[in-house]
């Protein structure tokens, strides 16, 4: 594995790679979600590329930059393990040098669920997942389901900018009870890991319903919302039912595809899940041709 640390060793290792590569980026602390992408990328490609940068310019003033876990070396060996060929890890300077000032904002797509808010989030992520396409030029990026309003994002942002790049939608890795692999669960106390499964609970209780043949997304909406309130140590943020395309609020019943969100904090961290109803389209194949499609 070549570790480039500057975008000019990045650019000489991959022009020495020929055929198909895969994009994986991530900001390290690497979990088994990762892995999962890494395995994804490993068997469809002919070169992996991964990169690790904790990106500034998608924190919010209030959230903690520099807490933000940094497991460089293990990572890099997770990396190593799965068959990637080129890792990247530039410092900041690097992606963003003096006198750094062009954006990309996706006007829409960011602005509601995690967009509302964390203003400037989502225009952090589309600026530095184009630079990331821009170094690495890949033929496919494979990017989480658990962060859906990202993967909206991305998608509206490659077919506006034209990038030759597909992306491809992994499903959500979960612990045996649900729990959603994240970094952020690391910071869960014993007692607020055993209450954090009602997030998954809730998302199958009304992806149960929708199944049954409900469609209103009030009804769904108050099922989550139900099973949530059931745990005293969840505060919930938003529960969202949603268009998988634009993101716009559903009110009215639709046989169209729904995207649940729900964004709960227990203890210190606010934790993220989702699902798209119905439930059979929570496969690689159904997200990516669901969530976000342009
Ligand atoms: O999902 C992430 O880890 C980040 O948002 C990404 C896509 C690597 C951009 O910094």
């Amino acid at each position: 594995m070549i570790v480039a640390r500057t975008l000019a060793e990045l650019r000489a290792a991959r022009a020495a790679v020929s055929g198909t590569v895969g994009l994986v980026p991530t900001m390290g602390a690497l979990h088994d979600g990762h892995r999962t992408l890494l395995d994804h990328a490993r068997a469809d490609n002919d070169a992996v590329v991964a990169t690790i940068f904790v990106n500034p310019a998608q924190f919010g003033p209030n959230e903690d930059f520099s807490a933000y876990p940094r497991t460089v070396e293990a990572d890099l060996a997770t990396f190593e393990r799965a068959g990637v060929d080129i890792a990247f890890t530039p410092l900041t300077a690097e992606v963003y040098p003096p006198g750094f000032q062009t954006t990309v904002e996706v006007e829409h797509v960011s602005q509601g669920l995690e967009g509302g808010r964390r203003p400037g989030h989502f225009k952090g992520v589309a600026t530095v997942v184009a630079k990331l396409f821009n170094m690495a030029q890949p033929t496919t990026a494979y990017f989480g389901q658990k962060d859906a309003q990202q993967v909206v994002v991305i998608r509206r942002m490659a077919a506006d900018l034209n990038f030759p790049t597909d992306i491809a939608v992994i499903p959500t890795q979960r612990e045996a009870d649900g729990l959603a692999l994240s970094s952020r669960n690391r910071y869960l106390t014993p007692a607020e890991c055993a209450a954090a499964p009602v997030i998954y609970r809730a998302l199958t209780a009304a992806g149960e319903m929708y199944a049954a043949g409900e469609r209103h997304p009030d009804a769904l909406r108050a099922t989550m919302q139900a099973v949530l309130a059931s745990e005293p140590l969840g505060r919930v943020d938003y529960v969202s039912l949603a268009d998988p395309v634009t993101l716009r609020e559903l009110d009215t019943p639709t046989d169209a595809p729904m995207l649940a969100s729900l964004t709960v904090q227990i203890g210190q961290p606010r934790l993220l899940d989702n699902a798209l109803f119905p439930l059979h389209l929570n496969t690689r194949a159904g997200l990516t041709q669901t969530l976000g499609k342009t």
